[in-house]
């Protein structure tokens, strides 16, 4: 297969809790490709995790560091598999980058009540929802990611989650990875 003989880069995008680290993580070890955390790498880049960053230094200081490390991967020249986090895509022109470096966009398409059921499991880990309360989550999310959807539509292949297991999931991306 082309795959083989030539450098893979696979970017996953999508919103908070749309399966981006677990899909990635996967396909990595199916494809035998380096699975890069975009978080995880700010946070051993900055020695300080995302959540702790937002808390001492603020969401603009993280927004330049995502900005500097998205581009700092994405100009490796190598195979990788990175998910980036949920608002990667849609600030200054981390977008285009990921376009221009990669053919292999994937947005992680996940409905609004099956994001608020995860993310009410996981919200203590992620400064944008911590302290939305349980209630409200669902109106939450669903006016983020009208807001996001822009950036997010403009990957080069939406993935419909809803209802597909992970391995199906990585499955469907095998067979249109260019
Ligand atoms: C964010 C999503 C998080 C993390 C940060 C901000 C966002 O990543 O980058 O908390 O703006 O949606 P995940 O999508 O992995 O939760």
């Amino acid at each position: 297969l082309l795959y083989q003989n030539k450098i893979v880069k696979i970017v996953l995008i999508g919103y908070m809790g749309s399966g981006k680290s677990t899909i990635g993580k996967l396909l990595s070890q199916k494809r035998n490709l380096e699975f890069i955390d975009l978080d995880d790498y700010i946070g051993q880049a900055e020695k300080m995790s995302v959540s702790d960053i937002f808390k001492n230094k603020g969401e603009l200081y993280f927004r330049k560091k995502e900005y500097e490390y998205l581009n700092e991967v994405l100009a490796q020249n190598d195979n990788f598999i990175l998910s980036t986090g949920g608002g990667t895509p849609c600030y200054g022109n981390n977008m285009q980058a990921m376009l221009e470096k990669t053919e292999n966009t994937f947005y992680l398409k996940v409905s609004i009540p099956q994001l608020a059921k995860r993310l009410l499991k996981e919200k203590d880990e992620r400064p944008l929802v911590r302290n939305i309360p349980k209630e409200e989550l669902p109106e939450f999310i669903g006016k983020h990611l009208f807001e996001r959807s822009y950036f997010y539509n403009q990957a080069n292949k939406v993935i419909s989650c809803d209802g597909k297991d992970p391995q199906e999931i990585v499955t469907e991306m095998e067979s249109i990875l260019i």
